[in-house]
């Protein structure tokens, strides 16, 4: 009897995830946000579901009383991390280019806050659910934004704030491997691919993803391009299936090559 929490499921992989999964009776999904007044899509969805299965709890990733305070319900499971910031105010400047030191401060603070000190207050409380469960595997969603390797070979300079909060996650599973592998509790991290999340026509979506896809293209021919959520979710899911302790802390691509590649 599985048990699933997944974090950031209000919209975008998150809901991808908690769908997927609730369609098998035999899990449990705990689908948390933030909010479950601005999480429309998801109260809909379960209270439409006929397995009902999922439950749908309220924390933010940066409020560690929070998601203690409903820690007791648990059992034992997987918890996929796919809250994220990854804001366009600013994205396009580099480094160098921000209007003052401030903002630049204001942003690196700001992203590292949500994307790197947030899914490990998460983690740090699910570990004890983690230890009692028989999956025993945490997956944190990141980006191929978050490689240095890729930024160099790219010539991505921008994304400042995302990719280095990422970066930092990225060790953090690492670091969280280490810490875990001899009570065999696998962490990874993993890129999901250039997901159809953001909110828009087909055309609209296109608009924004094909010209980054295109650029990524020029350095490598084989990037596949924009996917939809439940190409990715299903490739997710496959590899948490298949993931061993021996491939524990490593940033992999969702068919299991190495993230810090395209
Ligand atoms: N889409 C892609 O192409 C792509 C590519 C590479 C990596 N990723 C990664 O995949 C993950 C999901 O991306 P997405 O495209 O599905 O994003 P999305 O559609 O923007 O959804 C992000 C989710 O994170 C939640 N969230 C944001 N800040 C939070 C916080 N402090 N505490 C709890 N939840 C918070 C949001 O909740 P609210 O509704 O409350 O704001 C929302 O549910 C992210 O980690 C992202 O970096 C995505």
């Amino acid at each position: 009897m599985p048990s699933y929490a997944v974090t950031g499921t209000s919209r975008g992989l998150g809901l991808g995830f908690v769908k997927t999964l609730s369609a098998d009776p035999r899990n449990t999904v705990f689908a948390i946000v933030r909010s479950v007044t601005s999480a429309g899509e998801l109260q809909k969805f379960v209270e439409d579901s006929i397995h009902k299965n999922t439950h749908i709890i309220e924390a933010d990733n940066n409020d560690i009383q929070g998601i203690k305070a409903w820690l007791t319900l648990f059992i034992g499971f997987t918890v996929s991390d796919g809250a994220s910031l990854m804001a366009y105010e600013r994205a396009s400047l580099t480094i160098d280019a921000f209007p003052s030191e401030e903002t630049l401060e204001e942003d690196l603070l700001h992203y590292f806050k949500t994307n790197t000190l947030g899914p490990i207050h998460t983690i740090n409380a699910f570990v004890p659910l983690l230890r009692k469960g028989d999956l025993k595997k945490c997956i944190v969603i990141s980006t191929t934004a978050g490689s240095p390797r890729v930024a160099a070979e790219t010539s991505f300079a921008h994304f400042v704030g995302y990719g280095i909060s990422k970066a930092g996650v990225n060790l953090a599973t690492a670091k969280y491997a280490a810490r875990f592998k001899d009570e065999g509790i696998i962490f990874l991290a993993v890129t999901p691919g250039m997901v159809k999340t953001m909110p828009g026509t087909e055309e609209e979506v296109n608009k924004v993803l094909e010209p980054i896809a295109q650029k990524l293209r020029a350095r490598y021919p084989h990037f596949e391009g924009p996917i939809t959520v439940e190409q990715s979710v299903n490739d997710v899911l496959a590899l948490i299936d298949r993931v061993t302790i021996s491939e524990s802390g490593s940033f992999v691509h969702r068919d299991g090559r190495d993230g810090d590649s395209v």
